[in-house]
């Protein structure tokens, strides 16, 4: 029987590829925030949501899978690469075997929801295990510019193509448990159609401030305003994922602290405070965060976003002595994705010798809100096969420009 059963994986196995193949022609469905209410609406239909989502996740994840191939063979070929391509593979085979099922049987649905929920688990550590197979090939081979470019196109997609796959498990498992959420029991899967957003600026804070009292025995306050829509001061509202606001709130938070007490670390004055100003517009709802942590380099905030750059040493995974305001340098690029996923986005502006601004710009209507999904096709595939051209733009010099010697036109131009 074992065997049998080994003889039927591995032939499972051989037809990974054809699978994938076929269901990375289809492009990816984004959903809108009205459409996911409405799956989880009171006449919510777990059948529409099963039969959705037995062809859509395949969809997603083969899309990215083939992605994930195209990696440079040096990256591709490091074990945790390779862990993270056999959760993805096992994934989905098991959502495959639902293909041929009925929808109409109950014990169906049942085993699908259970198995989202092992799938879910299953992929719970991808960030960090891709992060180390990140660091072993930056350990291993010295980088080159478009190697970087390269990883930086990939991760940007591959996270994204990772929240969006949560989002849909997500909503389909908390959806049809049964159950609803004692705490937020307005909340439909994890979107809250009237999420207090200076709520969540509160608890972000809180939980920030908490990491930074434990490390460096203070932390900054905060100083938290709200412009509502005709310039009201009532408490402003969205449709939204509460965790992904909170998310990028922590992020920014963490780092704003950070800054500021490693930068007045000497002086004997008090900690500035963080402000943050939430508004809202006919379009936008925006939230700044101000602090006066000293900045970045001009030159450098392209960085701040990159995977392959941090200012803190690496974490290695398993060890549990590190600082806990900073990472694998991963706070703002996964941050900024959470708000690209809602066609919201993440910017910063640094003024280098004060402080850097921090705005997080959300769709301010629900109807707005789609998700934003890379798709595998011929503009992505050449974005990997580009190959390393000269500069276009002149590189000065290290050496100072001699202009006492006069060379004549042709010279030193064979
Ligand atoms: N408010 C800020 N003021 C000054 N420097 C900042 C600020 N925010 C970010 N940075 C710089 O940008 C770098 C990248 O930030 P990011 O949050 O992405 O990673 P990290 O904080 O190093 O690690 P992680 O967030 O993963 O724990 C930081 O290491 C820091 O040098
Ligand atoms: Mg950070």
């Amino acid at each position: 029987m074992k065997f049998v059963r080994f003889l039927m994986k591995n032939a499972a196995l051989a037809n990974v590829p054809k699978h994938i193949d076929h269901f990375s022609k289809f492009s990816p469905s984004p959903l809108s925030m009205k459409q996911f209410l409405d799956f989880g609406s009171t006449n919510a239909c777990e059948k529409t949501s099963f039969v959705f989502l037995r062809q859509e996740l395949p969809v997603r994840l083969s899309n990215i899978m083939k992605e994930i191939n195209l990696l440079p063979d040096h990256l591709l070929s490091t074990p945790s690469v390779q862990l993270v391509q056999s959760w993805y593979v096992q994934s989905l085979m098991e959502i495959l075997e639902f293909l041929d099922k009925s929808p109409d049987d109950q014990s169906v649905l049942g085993d699908f929801v259970d198995k989202l929920v092992t799938i879910r688990n299953r992929h719970n550590d991808v960030v960090p295990t891709m992060a180390q197979g990140v660091i072993e090939y930056k350990e291993a081979f010295c980088e080159d510019p478009v190697t970087n470019q390269n990883i930086q196109y990939f991760l940007d997609r591959f996270y994204m193509s990772r929240i969006s796959i949560r989002m849909l498990i997500n909503q389909h498992t908390l959806i049809f448990d049964g159950t609803t959420n004692p705490a937020h029991p307005n909340t439909i899967g994890c979107i809250d159609p009237n999420c207090n957003v200076a709520e969540v600026v509160r608890d972000a804070y809180e939980s920030a401030r908490m990491l930074c009292d434990q490390y460096y025995l203070a932390s900054p306050n905060l100083e938290l305003r709200e412009l509502g829509a005709n310039n009201k001061k009532q408490p402003i509202h969205i449709v939204y994922v509460p965790s992904h606001l909170y998310h990028m709130l922590f992020e920014l938070f963490k780092n704003a602290m950070r800054a500021t007490i490693e930068y007045h670390e000497s002086s004997c004055s008090s900690l500035p405070p963080i402000q943050v100003m939430v508004a809202l517009g006919g379009e936008d709802l925006s939230i700044k965060m101000s602090d006066r942590g000293g900045g970045v380099p001009f030159r450098k905030t392209e960085r701040l976003f990159s995977y392959m750059y941090s200012t803190a040493p690496a974490p290695h995974i398993g060890h549990h002595q590190r600082a806990p305001l900073a990472g694998f340098g991963y706070g703002l690029p996964i941050s900024r994705l959470y708000a690209r996923y809602f066609q919201g986005d993440l910017q910063l502006y640094s003024m280098e010798g004060l402080g850097t601004d921090a705005i997080i710009h959300l769709k301010a209507l629900s109807t707005d809100s789609v998700e934003k999904l890379p798709v595998y096709n011929k503009t992505a595939l050449r974005h990997y096969k580009m190959s390393q051209e000269a500069d276009d733009w002149c590189v000065p010099s290290k050496e100072p420009l001699d202009l006492a010697v006069y060379r004549r036109p042709s010279e030193g131009r064979v």
